[in-house]
């Protein structure tokens, strides 16, 4: 256990090597491809999680305030409908906007226990400490590990709403999504609730500003994984030749987040003693960014045998909060 106080626990799901073994994994592979990508976990170390935190600040994010606004208004109702014992948060980070999901649920149920998995560390011992310390009657269990990997560790303690929130869905790729939302299905029992955030499509304008903001913090973000690879991975690559990219795809309503290179560029990683050559104008995928429609999500969740039973979005109805449950077993 990397934290154990009163009422604020950390514990890390599977262990540090296979973390790091899997990143090597996941950089060789990605690096040595013909069309080369990195995983977008490895945004989030503690300065990108720190980074991502600012991006929901600025005027041309709206998914965290569009969200937000959702969550202000229907948190009660939200709780009402599944009348959870615990709050399981999936890609939890600083947990800014969890704080209304638990004071409805603290004020209508009495349940006092929130769970968050995060890959970020600094995120989790941030979010644990600050909630407890705000709210005298809340237990947190922390989670250090990728969602991707095992759910399915994450012990239960009564009935669940377990929560995915700010549009992370869009982070999978299509073929991705289906196992996990399998994965998910399997963490509930009848009577549990899963709510998800998902970012609706709209104009390209509006998601193209949020995805390459004007003060270019998205920008660093996007390096920021190049950071995080040379550190991990003793390499050399050097940052400033690539540049940050963005393309919205009209087709599939994904935004694509790709750092390209200006130049021809040779890197060394060292610690998987992989040696990359980057053509000039080549580029290294980073990140999908989907945006849904309600049909789609449905037909998602019901695909993994999930029944969404509410949708609210947002006043100019840029976001929207799904809630889905197992569907009802009869009892004979
Ligand atoms: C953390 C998944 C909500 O995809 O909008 C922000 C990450 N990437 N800017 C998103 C992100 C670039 C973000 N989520």
């Amino acid at each position: 256990m990397i934290v154990d106080e009163q009422r604020f626990t950390l514990t890390r799901i599977g262990n540090e090597h296979d973390f790091r073994d899997q990143m090597k994994r996941d950089v060789r592979s990605g690096l040595s491809s013909e069309h080369k990508s990195l995983p977008s976990t490895y945004f989030y170390d503690d300065y990108g999680s720190a980074l991502f935190e600012e991006i929901t600040l600025l005027p041309e994010y709206y998914l965290t305030r569009a969200e937000t606004e959702i969550l202000e208004i229907f948190a009660p109702e939200i709780v009402a409908a599944i009348h959870p014992d615990e709050l399981v948060e999936i890609g939890a980070g600083y947990a800014r906007k969890t704080c209304l999901l638990l004071t409805a649920i603290h004020e209508r149920e009495a349940g006092s226990l929130y769970v968050a998995i995060d890959v970020s560390e600094g995120a989790l011992r941030h979010a644990g400490q600050n909630l407890t310390h705000e709210y005298p009657w809340l237990s947190v269990k922390g989670y250090l590990g990728d969602f991707g990997a095992d759910l399915s560790a994450v012990p239960r303690n009564g009935r669940r709403l377990v929560a995915f929130l700010g549009s992370t869905i869009g982070n999978l790729a299509s073929t991705q999504r289906p196992g996990f939302f399998r994965a998910v299905a399997s963490m509930l029992e009848e009577g549990d609730g899963f709510l998800l955030g998902v970012d609706l499509i709209k104009d390209e304008q509006t998601l193209r500003a949020a995805y390459d903001d004007a003060a270019g913090l998205s920008a660093a973000f996007n390096k920021n994984i190049l950071t995080v690879i040379n550190r991990e991975l003793d390499g050399d690559i050097d940052i400033e030749a690539f540049e940050h990219r963005t393309v919205f795809h009209a087709d599939t309503g994904c935004m694509e987040q790709s750092l390209r290179a200006r130049r021809e560029v040779n890197a060394r990683l060292n610690a998987i003693d992989l040696d990359v050559h980057f053509a000039s104008g080549e580029s290294i995928h980073t990140e999908w960014s989907c945006k849904f429609t309600r049909e789609q999500v449905e037909s998602e969740m019901s695909a993994a045998g999930l029944t969404m039973t509410h949708w609210w979005t947002d006043s100019e109805e840029r976001f929207a909060l799904a809630l889905a449950r197992l569907p009802l077993l009869s009892s004979t």
